[in-house]
């Protein structure tokens, strides 16, 4: 009797920290990075809008502006990790968590964010639009 109630405690006590315990390690390999991603065709993308793509474990932001054409950033704010956002009526790369703002080339230009925006490449193959790291 009490070999069966030692070992259900021991059972009970195993399935509660095994779990904890592979939560708390990260997995040896981690997530693959991908060299380039395929995002869409051209005409998804209207002058004046944005959008933002998972690069692997990256958000990335597509901006097609009006004046600077297809361009690609790491959607991460350098303050605090909030996803910025394309401001067509200011021009600019604005996060909303603490008024932070960079220009089109990722350049933080006010606001707390201490250091740019990391750029992706844009190429567009017939038509296709695809993102890879510079
Ligand atoms: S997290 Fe972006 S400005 Fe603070």
């Amino acid at each position: 009797m009490r070999i069966l109630f030692g070992g259900g405690i021991a059972g009970a006590l195993a399935a509660m920290i095994y779990p904890a315990i592979k939560f708390l390690i990260p997995p040896e390999e981690p997530e693959a990075e991908p060299d380039i991603l395929k995002v869409g065709r051209k005409e998804d993308f209207p002058a004046g809008t944005s959008k933002i793509f998972k690069f692997g474990r990256t958000p990335v932001i597509l901006i097609h502006s009006k004046a600077s054409g297809l361009l690609a950033l790491s959607a991460t704010c350098t303050h605090l990790d909030c996803l910025v956002q394309y401001r067509d009526d200011m021009g600019a790369i604005w996060c909303a968590c603490h008024n932070g703002k960079y220009d089109l080339s990722g350049k933080n230009i006010s606001g707390p964010p201490p250091r740019p925006l990391t750029p992706f490449a844009v190429k567009v193959i017939r038509d296709e639009i695809f993102i890879a790291k510079v």
